[in-house]
């Protein structure tokens, strides 16, 4: 039996991949920088007794998600767990910026994960056995101008893990939305994202910090999952303020220095 993760070659993922094999897992890491996952997967065996598969993919292709199933089930590895973790962002005005990149990560974000739990989630089914991990943010819960294609495709995640984990109720497979705040890990250099007011605003945690956190959260079957005190309390605190002042908020703290 393995787990699946997906963007395990930095941040999240990568710590991730750490955790779970801590715990026994035998792991099947997918992301694009091969060199990365093999460095990790050597690093991984060396310090646990645990099988670990690499299998470098673009999942920002159309159709990469069906090749990654089926490549899996070729070689006769089951996934017991799905990681769904990948994932970036962009920084800007949606005007000025790239089509094809906003596409991409829709293509990522939002397509590959949708496909990947669909592909992964019958043989869980039948087996009566297996947990999705899907990564979603803080940003899920409000809209967030100047990163406005990100925060719709996380409130995505947030919304089908959330309601796929209702559908799942005594299946005995679990659905866990992990809800990150910003986080030291590449995501903001991957995003343009930096010297912005919202970076400023709290210490930020580790990527170890948050996948020890995500991983107790899935192994614990909790549905949503919003990592640290500070991220649960601007969450709830965004229920009671209407969303015109929301998204204000959010652009005034998204606007570049
Ligand atoms: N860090 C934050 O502040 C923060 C906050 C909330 C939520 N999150 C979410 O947490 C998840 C992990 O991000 P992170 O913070 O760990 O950032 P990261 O360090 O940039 O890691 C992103 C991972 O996704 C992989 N990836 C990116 N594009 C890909 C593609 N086209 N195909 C396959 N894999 C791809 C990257 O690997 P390759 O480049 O090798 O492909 C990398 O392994 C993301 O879903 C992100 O949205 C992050």
């Amino acid at each position: 039996m393995y787990t699946l993760i997906t963007g395990a070659s930095s941040g999240i993922g990568y710590e991730l991949a750490k955790v779970c094999a801590q715990h026994g897992h035998n792991l099947i890491l997918t992301a694009r920088s091969e060199e990365a996952l093999h460095h990790l997967a050597h690093e991984i065996r060396n310090q646990n007794k645990v099988h670990v598969e690499v299998i470098p993919q673009d999942l920002g292709i159309v159709g990469s998600a069906k090749q990654l199933y089926q490549h899996i089930n070729e070689q006769g590895w089951e996934v017991q767990i799905l990681i769904n973790n990948a994932g970036f962002g962009d920084h800007g005005f949606f005007t000025h910026s790239s089509l094809e990149k906003q596409t991409h990560m829709i293509q990522l974000n939002i397509t590959s994960l949708t496909e990947l739990t669909h592909f992964f989630l019958s043989s869980m089914i039948q087996r009566r056995n297996g947990k999705i991990l899907n990564v979603a943010s803080t940003a899920a819960f409000q809209p967030g101008p100047f990163m406005s294609v990100y925060y719709a495709t996380k409130a995505y995640v947030l919304n089908f893990s959330e309601a796929l984990s209702e559908e799942l109720q005594g299946s005995g497979v679990s659905v866990t939305t992990l809800c990150p705040g910003p986080t030291l890990s590449g995501f903001q250099k991957a995003a343009n994202f930096s010297n912005l007011a919202i970076l400023k605003m709290m210490k930020q945690p580790t990527s170890k910090e948050v996948a020890e956190y995500g991983y107790d959260s899935m192994m614990k079957e909790s549905v949503v999952a919003i990592h640290g005190f500070k991220n649960q309390m601007l969450v709830q605190i965004a229920r009671f303020i209407p969303r015109f002042v929301t998204r204000k908020i959010v652009k005034a703290l998204q606007k570049r220095r």
